[in-house]
This record gives structure tokens, sequence and C-alpha cells, in this order.
């Protein structure tokens, strides 16, 4: 769409990808954005590219502002492919006197391209770079998300190019956070930490600490996918500084899949049991709800129910994708339980109690399991169940203990 100006000599000149709806096990109903950046300075510097197939807009971007040639220095941020799938392009259309980027960043590229010809120029934490009037400070934050990470901060500007951090798949034609809906920008944002950035929530409280003490005080966040931070930024930090805690809410999930009825109507039950404690409940079939939008709705839950049938002496497939890739996320300070029905055999709820034991979510009781149809007793199991894992959830809330949780 052209470039954007953030401030003077700075642009955006990044990619709206509108029509991505996948984005590895992530949906992106709203499409996403591959943010790159342009300053103009006595050393012309680009930070960041984008995915190898909108290649053609950065060039088209940028060329409207300077000639892609005069281009000096070329930021590598970050080494998965959705920002650097157009560097050997680039690198070979600008001729770049450095390529700057992290030492895990450097083994990336090579790992990834095989050139070890490229004019590299490693920068660790507390690494400046001169680009003229202008001055880059660089931030290794590995593993936020991959080792290669790191984050550029124009100190003059106090323009924080955050990489994957603070930033959302969300495809706008805006650029700022506060040309955009505020409550829908920070429910993209939410999705994209907890699925992004949840696993590395310790890491994310060390950051926001190092900036503290760095008196790092950003004015502008300016992250690779998504809206720029210019008006909220103290919002965008303290959900952050939020999430990373991992505050749960006095809300519980039912998370379940369904054979013959015989399951749903548990969960229902279940969840007539949690609001009988009073704790708001969710119910969430794995076939109506997408894996990323229920661990969005994981990131503040304090009561995790999973349910499903057995089959063929397993448990339901959405189920071991749900768990698969929530275990991975390492949600922690829930409590929990296993349910569902059965025919025979009757594996399944013992199966997702383990995985729940191995996530460190604390588990009430050893999971109910009713025979083919539940009963009118059995029902008032599944309603006690509810009851007890309500108790259960309020009871952690007030003492403060925190299932899973390491410091
Ligand atoms: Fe947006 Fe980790 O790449």
């Amino acid at each position: 769409m052209g470039p954007v100006q953030i401030k003077e000599d700075i642009y955006w000149v990044g990619a709206l990808d509108w029509n991505i709806r996948d984005f590895h096990g992530y949906s992106t109903p709203k499409g996403t954005t591959y943010n790159a950046y342009l300053v103009l300075d006595e050393k012309i510097t680009l930070f960041d590219t984008v995915k190898k197939t909108f290649k053609n807009d950065l060039i088209e971007s940028i060329s409207r502002i300077v000639d892609p040639r005069r281009i000096d220095y070329l930021v590598v941020n970050h080494v998965e492919m959705d920002h650097s799938g157009s560097v050997p392009e680039i690198v070979e259309l600008i001729g770049p006197e450095k390529l700057v980027c992290s030492p895990m960043g450097k083994k990336a590229l090579i790992d990834h391209f095989s050139r070890e010809d490229w004019p590299y120029h490693v920068v660790e934490t507390g690494h400046q770079l001169k680009l003229g009037k202008r001055t880059v400070s660089f931030f290794e934050t590995r593993m936020l998300h991959w080792p290669d990470s790191m984050m550029s901060y124009l100190t003059e500007d106090r323009l924080l190019f955050s990489n994957d951090a603070f930033g959302e798949h969300w495809a706008t034609s805006q650029r700022f956070d506060d040309e955009v809906d505020g409550g829908e920008l920070f429910a993209h944002a939410a999705k994209y930490y907890a699925n992004i950035l949840l696993l590395y929530s310790p890491l994310v409280r060390k950051l926001l600490a190092n900036f503290a003490e760095a008196r790092i005080e950003p004015a502008i966040i300016a992250p690779d996918h998504g809206v720029i931070w210019r008006k909220d930024v103290a919002g965008i930090v303290s959900a952050y500084d939020k999430w990373s805690r991992q505050e749960s809410l006095r809300k519980a999930l039912v998370i379940y899949d369904t054979m013959w009825h015989a399951t749903a109507t548990m969960a229902e039950a279940i969840g007539e049991g949690l609001k009988q404690e009073g704790l708001d409940f969710k119910l969430l079939n794995l076939k109506c709800n997408h894996r990323s939008d229920i661990m969005t709705e994981v990131l503040d839950a304090s009561a995790l129910i999973l349910g499903s049938p057995t089959i063929n002496n397993g448990m339901m497939p959405v189920m071991a994708d749900m768990l698969t890739y929530m275990k991975g996320l390492r949600p922690i300070g829930k409590v929990g339980a296993a349910f569902g029905s059965y025919g025979w055999s009757g594996e399944a709820v013992k199966l997702i109690s383990e995985t729940m034991r191995e996530m460190n979510i604390g588990l009430v009781g050893d999971g109910l399991r009713v025979k083919y149809c539940p009963k009118k007793q059995d029902l008032d199991r599944c309603v006690e169940l509810g009851r007890q894992v309500a108790r259960a959830a309020i009871g952690l809330e007030s003492s403060g203990s925190r299932p899973g949780a390491t410091s």
C-alpha cells in the first residue's frame, strides 16, 4: 500500500497479507502484516524485510522514498522466514555495507541461506551503531521467540523496533494504534501473546525488567506484525506485564469433543456446577473453536475441564491436537479435571488426565467417566465435579498458589 511516515525520515515500508488464514497453526481470520522500516540518515538503514512473496511490495515502498541501492545497512532483527524471506534478494539489490544481526542471527542466516560471504556486522546486547544523527542500540532477546531474535532501539527518537514482540496478526489499512478500534486491537494482541509468547513468559518478565533497569522508555513501539504503538505504549507494555504474570480471572473453560452428544451433555452439567459456585465458564466445542482461539481464552482462565469420549482406545483426534498445542505453550496456575463418555474400554479420560498432570495442572479427582449415555445420577456427578473444580480455582486464588509456576 506504499510507505507510511512514522516520524521525519522514518517510514513503514512493509506489506499487508490480507489473505493468510493459517500462521503455522495459529488462525489468522483477519490476515497479518510483515512490517519493515526505513530510516534515512547519513547511513540509510532498513530494519527487517518481508515474507518472500511480498518482496515486490517492499521494494516498491522503498523506491517511492529512496533508490534501494542507496541503503547502507540492513538490520535483521529475526530470521524467521516471514521477516527474512526476502533477505537474499534485498542483499542482492542493495549491496549493503553492513548486514547487522545478533550472533545467533548470523548462524541462523547461514543455516537458512548458506551465505558466509554476506557483510555480517554482529551486535550483542548493549552494542550501538551510529547512523549519523541517530544511534541504534541493540538488545538480544534470545527465545523471544527464536534464539536469534533481537530488538533495535533508536535512542534519540525513543523508537523501539520490537520484532515479533508487541505485535498482532491483523491486516488493516491503518498503521497506528490510535487509528483502530482499541478493543479489537488488544484482543488481537492477546491472541498473539497467548499463541506465540506464552511459554516464554519468564523471559518477557526479564525483558521488561531490563528495560526498566536500562531506562528504556519507548515513545513508539514498532513491531514486525500489526499496527505501530504510538498512543498507548503504556497500555501494551502493561498488558505484557499482566499476561506474562499469567494472572487468572474467575473463569473456567470446559473444552471438549463429543461423538453422540453424551460428552457434550456432561459438559453442560459441569458448567452448571461451575456457575453454582460462582465461576463464570465457557463451553468450547473443539469442532467449533480453533485451537488458537481456545489458547487465547486459556490465557486468563483459572480452570480447565477437558472432555472426550473414547475412540479406538484413545481420545478424539481434536483433543489430542489441543493438548499437544496447549502443552507446548505451558500455561501455569490452572486447576482442572478430565471427563468423557465411553462404551467399553474408556481410556480417553485417563490419557487426558495424564497429560494435564504433565502440564502441572492441579487435578481435581481422577477424572469422570460415564458409560454410553449420562443418566440423572451421572449428571449429578458432573454438576458436583464442576462445583469441586470451581472451589479449587477459587481456593487457589485465595491462597496465591500457582500450579506449574517455577519461580
Ligand atoms: Fe513474525 Fe517469529 O516471526
